[in-house]
């Protein structure tokens, strides 16, 4: 296969959604086109024309569901895929409770449709796994490096991702070397490109903390609930590892680097974090600071299978992979409102 830009083409599942349309900018930036294949079920072609914006080409995009295998196989063969990033899936937890079986179903269905289709193609194959902190539960030590135990989720959600790490190795290890993986943990992806074309778009209410305070600063919510102030940490509110979304979208083509490097029959994993942990309070401070916003809030109840406070080892990344966080909780929270208001004067 010729080393053309075309063979080099990365194929990049959940691609229009919040963190994949950051990958797919990292990508074009790298010289490696993403081949996006989104069913578009937590997303809109709004961020299509976004990355189109931000990198001046045209992304090459299938609306298909990533378990239709005859669609994917064909994806694979036209442009000569050999390596993926697979995000494609469903990832609320409330929702994970209330309707498992659809959980399972697409985030292992997915996966499974990937690995076939991949396995089929005879050549080599390696996948870049979009995992969770969450798989470690209540880490056993804190800082979370990669040896913490794994497996002790508390939610479907977070079960898939375990499921889907289990998986993958098992089927880079019966492939004779022909496959391989990097298994990426993320911590707590926040913040929208700089450009703020691309961002997190929420339908719904939002569970996560940083676009529900976006969404009061808009005036789209009333106020901000803090849940918990009486977790053993500085302040009483729980502790995380934000990561700005573009510094987590480069560790990606990093991994894929490495996974070019190092190749033939490995499964590794990668905690994406920035190894620092900031509290509730601190991020909405940060961001009253640094946008010059009011955010009213009240503190509630603790929101239940929260823990107090984890953060990330990112050390084994930066020693491997030559990846480490570079933007600032200030750069997260400016991009993070540039971006909602962005995007919600472009949807008028
Ligand atoms: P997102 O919902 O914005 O992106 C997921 C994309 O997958 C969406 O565009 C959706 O339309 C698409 N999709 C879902 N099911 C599909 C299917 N069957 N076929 C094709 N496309 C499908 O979510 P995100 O925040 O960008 O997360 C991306 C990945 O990273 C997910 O796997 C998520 O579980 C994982 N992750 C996210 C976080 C986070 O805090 N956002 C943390 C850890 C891991
Ligand atoms: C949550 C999920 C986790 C998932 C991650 C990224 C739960 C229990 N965990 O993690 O599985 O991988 O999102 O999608 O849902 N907070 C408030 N008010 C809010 C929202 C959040 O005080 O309106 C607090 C939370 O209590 C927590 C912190 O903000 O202390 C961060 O919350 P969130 O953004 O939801 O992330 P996680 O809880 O880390």
């Amino acid at each position: 296969m010729q080393n053309t830009a075309e063979s080099r083409a990365v194929l990049l599942t959940g691609g229009a959604g919040y963190i994949g349309s950051h990958i797919a900018v990292e990508l074009a930036a790298s010289g490696r086109p993403a081949v996006i294949v989104d069913n578009l079920c937590n997303s809109s072609e709004e961020a299509l024309r976004g990355i189109a914006e931000i990198t001046g080409v045209e992304p090459v995009f299938y609306r298909t569901d990533a378990r239709d295998k005859d669609a994917m196989r064909e994806i694979v063969k036209k442009h000569n895929i050999t390596e993926a990033i697979h995000l494609a899936g469903l990832k609320s937890v409330a929702e994970s409770v209330s309707n498992p079986l659809e959980y399972y179903k697409v985030n292992l269905g997915t996966t499974l449709t990937l690995l076939e289709v991949l396995s089929e193609c005879g050549g080599t194959g390696k996948v870049i796994f979009s995992s969770s902190a969450t798989v470690y539960g209540v880490p056993d030590h804190i800082p979370v490096d990669e040896d913490a135990f794994a497996g002790t989720c508390f939610n479907p959600y977070g079960r898939t991702k375990y499921f889907n790490e289990q998986i993958i190795a098992d089927v880079v290890a019966a492939s004779e070397g022909r496959l391989s993986a990097v298994l990426l943990r993320y911590f707590n992806p926040i913040g929208a490109h700089p450009s703020g074309l691309i961002g997190e778009v929420p339908t719904g209410v939002p569970n996560n903390l940083m676009p529900y305070i976006t969404q009061v600063a808009a005036g789209k919510r009333e106020k901000l609930y803090v849940y918990g102030n009486d977790y053993e940490t500085r302040d009483g509110t729980g502790v995380r590892d934000y990561i700005h979304v573009v510094d987590l979208a480069r560790g990606h083509v990093k991994a894929l680097e490495w996974l070019e490097r190092h190749g033939e029959g490995k499964v590794e994993i990668f905690n994406l974090g920035t190894g620092r942990g900031s509290s509730v309070l601190e991020i909405v401070h940060t961001f009253e600071r640094v946008n010059n916003i009011k955010i009213p809030y009240e503190f509630a109840p603790r929101r239940p299978g929260d823990i107090a406070e984890y953060y990330a080892d990112p050390s084994k990344a930066e020693r491997e992979l030559g990846w480490r966080a570079e933007l600032s909780l200030e750069d997260m929270c400016r991009d993070a409102w540039n971006a909602e208001k962005t995007l919600q004067s472009r949807a008028k």
